[in-house]
């Protein structure tokens, strides 16, 4: 009975034999022929000629030929990006040390002296095909965990921010007057961010503060975040807790510390006479300086229970009005740059269609 080892042997593996001697050519044919599926050319220029149109799985080069010899050759195929990973095996007539040492720097991978023995040249080859099996399928799986990883970790992105943007969605939906307040105020902050020359990540970061900046209102009562009328002094001391409510919440997350620091300081204001710290201008976290001004823009330009969304001019005039006492200067003018550009005033919140 055969060995089931035969069974998964890979197809007839293709080598290619370049010498000038076809005595040396039958030889090496003679050995390699059951093994292997031999092509025996006479000159580099022959070599180059076949590989045009055929793959091999293995260059046998004799290093001493007329015309163009075996460094020549080599010195050509190792430019060649189509053709420089094909794994090559010298033959030499002497044992010259320093020819070894200039092939192996060309990147040759053995040698066979001349004249062959043949068990040693089907070991020597079998052994370096092995190799290069090994390596171009660790290549090949190296591939394709890196792609996989790739596509995980895009997934896992899109994930996160889904899972944020929801979570935000729920902070706005005890809020009947708010919606896509969250969402707006990730996204005026974000702009900021990018009109100040921050980072691609600190953009995305500054995005996710400012989707769960208002996290804290979940422990609001509803009652006290849906009064339309105005708000006693006790009900509006429970509304001030939600900074510091969201800051509890949001401490667990770790991989984003900023994100409890913009819950905790965004009704900061830029005098001091913000909430719940009194912290004055710098001294406010710059984040915080940012959501401050996006979430104030947010709150003019959507509908309120009692008012459409305040005219352009007069949330421009607004802002402008307040840089230094409830905005940091720098950030203000950024979000007059932004609202003006905004020609068609599309920031803002759009108005609902009855029925929808
Ligand atoms: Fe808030």
């Amino acid at each position: 009975m055969e060995n089931d080892a035969i069974n998964i042997q890979p197809e007839t593996e293709r080598i290619l034999a370049i010498d000038d001697s076809k005595i040396n050519l039958v030889l090496i044919k003679n050995i390699l022929s059951k093994k292997y599926n031999v092509t025996a050319v006479t000159s580099g220029k022959a070599a180059f000629r076949y590989l045009e149109n055929n793959t091999v799985d293995m260059i046998l080069l004799d290093l001493r030929m007329p015309e163009m010899d075996g460094f020549e050759f080599l010195d050509i195929i190792k430019k060649d990006e189509r053709l420089k990973e094909i794994p090559i095996i010298c033959l030499t007539a002497d044992d010259d040390r320093d020819s070894e040492l200039h092939c192996f720097e060309l990147g040759v991978q053995d040698f066979i002296t001349k004249p062959v023995v043949a068990e040693i040249m089907l070991m020597r080859i079998s052994r370096i095909l092995e190799l290069e099996r090994l390596q171009s399928g660790l290549r090949a799986e190296v591939d394709r965990q890196t792609k996989e990883l790739h596509r995980n970790n895009r997934k896992l992105h899109r994930l996160t921010t889904q899972v944020m943007i929801t979570l935000a969605g729920t902070i706005d939906a005890k809020d009947k007057y708010t919606n896509g307040h969250s969402e707006r105020v990730a996204e005026y902050s974000r702009m900021i961010a990018e009109r100040c020359g921050m980072t691609e990540q600190e953009q995305e970061d500054i995005y996710y503060i400012g989707l769960l900046h208002d996290i804290g209102k979940i422990g609001v009562p509803d009652e006290i975040i849906n009064k339309t009328s105005r708000l006693n002094d006790e009900e509006y001391a429970i509304i001030k807790t939600h900074p510091m409510i969201g800051a509890e919440i949001l401490e667990k997350m770790s991989e984003l510390p900023d994100i409890a620091v913009g819950a905790k300081y965004h009704h900061e204001r830029y005098d001091g006479r913000g909430y719940p710290e009194g912290l004055k201008g710098e001294e406010i976290p710059l984040i915080a300086r940012i959501i401050g001004v996006a979430d104030a823009y947010d709150a003019m330009t959507s509908n309120r229970s009692y008012r459409d969304v305040l005219p352009q001019s007069v949330v421009r005039e607004e802002i402008d009005k307040c840089i230094g006492t409830q905005f940091d200067p720098v950030f203000a003018k950024v979000m007059l740059e932004i609202i003006q550009n905004d020609t068609d005033y599309n920031l803002r919140e759009k108005k609902k269609i009855a029925g929808n």
